[in-house]
């Protein structure tokens, strides 16, 4: 984890951002650069969507007009970071337990920039945990059905409830993470949809088709994947 690299890959990702944009705002360290080097960019017009309460407190902060899906429902661009960047940048997001908004956030938009340091960048998804953002009720029931979907992907370790030093972590939503350790993801798209289906899923961190570009931030630069 460098946070030069992170650094480098926010800043680089604002100078994509033009007057008068509506900007989605990702959430997470990576992110928080993005947000800092646009509000230092001073541009006129901006309207920001933040993708959790914490990044929304940040852009506040900073100056930064905020605005919500239900105001700005077309979304010119979001940055935002990811835990993993695989093959056809597709995604593992949710470590910072945003996912869904953050995934409201980048469908809603025009174009997406995932931005990360450079060991996020793996050849296979899957080593970092799978974040699972599932409804409180009844989630141990919904635990065991997505422990048989897991199963049903050759991943033998059952998802695991995370959890903070004050007890269960909340999402914004008021949701539970589950946190899959599944090594090697070697069908993303069917997991995904597998995930989908059961009750009481609300999201999953697999983020496919919908980044346009990745920044990855260097010691010294940027390298960008398309
Ligand atoms: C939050 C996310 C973050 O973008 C992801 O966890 C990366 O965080 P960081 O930039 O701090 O490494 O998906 O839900």
């Amino acid at each position: 984890m460098s946070d030069l690299q992170k650094k480098n890959a926010g800043e680089a990702a604002a100078a994509h951002v033009e007057a008068g944009m509506v900007v989605g705002l990702g959430t997470g360290s990576t992110a928080a650069w993005f947000v800092k080097a646009l509000a230092a960019r001073g541009l006129s017009g901006l309207r920001c969507v933040p993708t959790s309460e914490k990044t929304a407190d940040l852009a506040r902060e900073l100056g930064l007009t905020l605005s919500t899906l239900e105001d700005t429902p077309r979304i010119d661009l979001t940055v935002d970071g990811a835990d993993e960047v695989g093959p056809g940048l597709a995604l593992i997001k949710g470590g910072g337990a945003a996912l869904l908004r953050e995934k409201l956030v980048w469908e809603a938009s025009s174009r997406c920039i995932v931005i990360a340091d450079a060991a996020k960048v793996v050849p296979v998804l899957g080593a970092f945990p799978l974040p699972i953002e599932v409804v409180a009720f009844g989630h141990k029931t919904t635990a065991n059905r997505i422990a048989d979907v897991l199963i049903d992907h050759d991943i033998n370790s059952p998802a695991r409830v995370r959890q903070a030093d004050r007890g269960l972590v909340r999402t914004d939503g008021g949701n539970l993470i589950y946190d899959a350790a599944c090594k090697a993801i070697h069908d993303p798209v069917r997991l995904a949809d597998d995930l989908k289906l059961i009750t009481g899923v609300v999201e999953h961190g697999l983020f496919l088709d919908l980044a346009d570009l990745a920044i990855i931030g260097t010691d010294d630069g940027v390298e960008v994947k398309t």
